[in-house]
C-alpha cells in the first residue's frame, strides 16, 4: 500500500515491511485484570475478527491464536476521546494533526476512537459533513463526529434532522466564543437547543462570552500587552462562568441535557455542580491539559514555549486544575477529553506581535490517558475503574454506543489497552507521535505504562511501535436519545400540569374567559 509506505518514510519508529501490520485475526490476551467501570477481574480475552468472543479465566485456544501474557497488567477498553479537532481549519491556519497523525498518536497512547467536531462550511452543516468525509478517509481508527451549529434557519434546522437520522450524528456544539467567527448568540442558542430536544441531540456547549472576551483583548492591546499572557489576562474565568451559568441556565428553561466542553475552572465547575445538585441534566467535560496544568508557561519568556499553551478557555491559575480533579473524582465532572488542536511552532508564531492570532489550541490526544492515570489514580484520587469510566465508558453511554465500545464484555468491539502499572512514561516532542514540533508536556514522567493497544482486533501499538493502515478506521455512528433524554417527557408533561392550575383558578375568579 503506497499511502502506508509514504507514513513510514516519514514518522519516526513506524515499523517498516508493508508496516508490518499484524494480520492475526485471533487474539488471546491471557492473565491480567480485566477491569470495566463497575467491575475488575482476572480473565483472559479472546478476540476474533475485530470482535471480543470470550472473558473468562483460563481460556484454551489453538496454536492459531497469538498469546499476549498480561499478567500483572490490567487489561482495559481502549480510550475514547469525546473532544478532538484534526485537521481543523482555525484562525487561518489548519491543526497539523490530520486523520491519520493524530489517530495514529491516540493509538500509541492507549486510545482507540475519537469523536471530532465537524465545521460547517459557510453555516452549512452538509458541506461540512461532506469535507470531514473527505479528511476522515485516511483513518486508521474509529471515529465519530459532533457538529458545530453557526447559524440558525430553516434549512440548518431541516439539514439538524438529517444529519441526526442519516448520518449518524447525535450531538452539536455551539460556541459562545469566537467573535466573528464561530460564536453564537442567545436567540441563536436557544433555537439551538429547542430543536436538539426535538430530535433527542445532545447540545454541547463551548462557554466563554465572546463579547467580554473581545473587550477583555482590546482592554490587554491598550495596556500594551501583545504577548501570550494577554491571552490568559482577556478571558479571565469570570467569564467562562458566566457563559456556563447562561448556557445552563438556557437549556433548563428548554430543557433537554447540555454538555459542557472543556470546563476549565472553578468558576465553570461550581455552576456545573449547582446544576447537577437541583437535578439538571448538565454533563462537565475537564480537558487533561485543564486537569494537570497551570498558566505559569504562559509567561515565559520564550515565545515558542509560551505560546504553545496559548488555548480556550485558557489554562488556569494553580489551584483551578487541582479542584476540577477534585470534581471529576466526585462525580461533579463525568469524562475526560483533550481537545487535541495541535498547531507548530510556525503556526503558533503568526500571534507573535499579537497574542489575538496565536492559533488556540494543545496537543493531548496520545498523553491523555498516561497523565489521567498517574494524576489521578496513581494519587489514589480514583480507583482503577473509575479511571476506565472517566477515560472510556462514559463517552460510550453518553454517545449512546455503550456497549460496542467502552467495555471489555464478550460482543464489545476488539479495542483494548493492557496497561503496566509498574513501567514509567515520558513525554517530549523528540518521542511522540504528532506531526507538532511541541509539546505542551514536555518533559513529564509519570507511573504507568500502556503497553500494547489492540484496537479493531488488531495490534496496532506494541514495543513502542505503531502498525497502522489509512483507511482502516470505521466510522462510528451515534443514535440520538442517549440516557441523558429518559424522562425529560415527564418532566415537560409536568411542567405543562404546573401551568394549568393557576389559568384554572383565574377562570373562575375573572369573567376574561381567556381559555373557554
Ligand atoms: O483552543 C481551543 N480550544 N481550540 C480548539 C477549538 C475549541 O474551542 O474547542
Ligand atoms: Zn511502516
Ligand atoms: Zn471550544
Ligand atoms: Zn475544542
Amino acid at each position: 500500500n503506497s499511502q502506508s509506505n509514504q507514513f513510514c518514510e516519514a514518522g519516526i519508529g513506524y515499523s517498516e515491511a508493508g508496516c508490518g501490520i499484524s494480520s492475526s485475526t485471533k487474539l488471546l490476551i491471557k492473565g491480567g485484570t480485566v477491569v470495566n467501570a463497575h467491575h475488575q477481574e482476572v480473565a483472559d480475552v479472546y478476540v476474533e475478527d475485530g470482535i471480543i468472543f470470550a472473558v473468562k479465566p483460563n481460556l484454551k485456544v489453538g496454536d492459531d491464536v497469538k498469546v499476549i501474557d498480561a499478567t500483572g497488567k490490567f487489561v482495559m477498553p481502549g480510550g475514547i476521546d469525546p473532544h478532538t479537532h484534526l485537521a481543523m481549519e482555525f484562525m487561518g491556519t489548519e491543526s497539523v494533526d490530520d486523520f491519520f497523525s493524530g489517530q495514529a498518536a491516540a493509538l500509541a497512547g492507549g486510545t482507540t476512537m475519537h469523536i471530532d467536531f465537524v465545521i460547517p462550511v459557510n453555516g452549512s452543516l452538509i458541506a461540512g459533513l461532506e469535507a470531514y468525509e473527505e479528511k476522515a478517509k485516511k483513518s486508521c481508527m474509529d471515529y465519530g463526529f459532533h457538529m458545530a451549529i453557526t447559524k440558525f434557519d430553516d434549512i440548518v434546522s431541516r439539514d439538524m434532522e438529517i444529519v441526526v437520522k442519516e448520518k449518524g450524528i447525535n450531538s452539536f456544539k455551539f460556541f459562545l466564543a469566537y467573535k466573528g467567527a464561530l460564536m453564537v448568540n442567545d436567540e441563536l442558542l436557544l433555537e439551538g437547543l429547542k430543536r436538539c430536544k426535538s430530535l433527542g441531540a445532545l447540545a454541547m456547549v463551548h462557554a466563554e462570552n465572546g463579547d467580554a472576551v473581545f473587550e477583555g483583548q482590546k482592554r490587554m492591546i491598550q495596556l500594551g500587552i501583545t504577548g501570550p499572557e494577554g491571552h490568559a489576562l482577556s478571558r479571565p474565568p469570570v467569564l467562562e462562568g458566566e457563559a456556563t451559568a447562561r448556557a445552563i441556565r438556557l437549556a433548563g428553561f428548554v430543557n433537554t441535557p447540555l454538555y459542557v466542553v472543556h470546563v476549565m475552572s472553578i468558576d465553570a465547575m461550581e455552576e456545573i455542580a449547582k446544576a447537577r445538585k437541583s437535578g439538571q441534566r448538565v454533563v462537565g467535560e475537564p480537558v487533561v491539559s485543564g486537569l494537570v496544568l497551570d498558566d505559569s508557561g504562559l509567561w515565559d519568556s520564550d515565545f515558542a514555549t509560551a505560546s504553545k499553551y496559548v488555548m480556550s478557555p485558557p489554562i488556569r491559575a494553580s489551584g483551578h486544575g487541582k479542584a476540577l480533579q477534585g470534581a471529576l473524582s466526585n462525580g461533579v465532572l463525568q469524562l475526560v477529553g483533550t481537545d487535541h488542536c495541535a498547531f507548530n511552532s510556525t503556526q503558533k508564531a503568526f500571534g507573535i506581535d499579537d497574542f489575538r492570532k496565536i492559533p488556540n489550541g494543545v496537543n493531548g490526544i496520545e498523553e491523555r490517558m498516561h497523565l489521567v492515570w498517574d494524576t489521578m489514580v496513581e494519587s489514589g484520587q480514583i480507583s482503577i475503574t473509575d479511571f476506565v469510566r472517566v477515560t472510556s465508558t462514559e463517552c460510550a453511554r453518553i454517545f449512546n454506543i455503550y456497549p460496542r465500545k467502552g467495555a471489555i464484555i464478550a460482543g464489545s468491539d476488539a479495542d483494548i489497552i493492557i496497561l503496566n502499572p509498574n513501567s514509567s512514561f515520558e513525554i517530549n516532542a523528540r518521542s511522540h507521535h504528532s506531526r507538532t514540533d511541541t509539546n505542551v508536556y514536555e518533559g513529564r514522567r509519570g507511573k504507568g505504562k500502556i503497553e500494547v493497544t489492540i484496537a479493531g482486533g488488531r495490534v496496532v501499538w506494541e514495543n513502542n511501535e505503531v502498525k497502522v493502515v489509512p483507511g482502516s478506521g470505521k466510522y462510528i455512528e451515534t443514535p440520538p436519545y442517549n440516557y441523558l433524554f429518559s424522562g425529560i417527557d415527564k418532566a415537560d408533561a409536568s411542567y405543562l400540569s404546573s401551568l394549568n392550575a393557576p389559568v384554572k383558578r383565574s377562570e373562575s375568579t375573572t369573567s376574561s374567559g381567556r381559555h373557554s
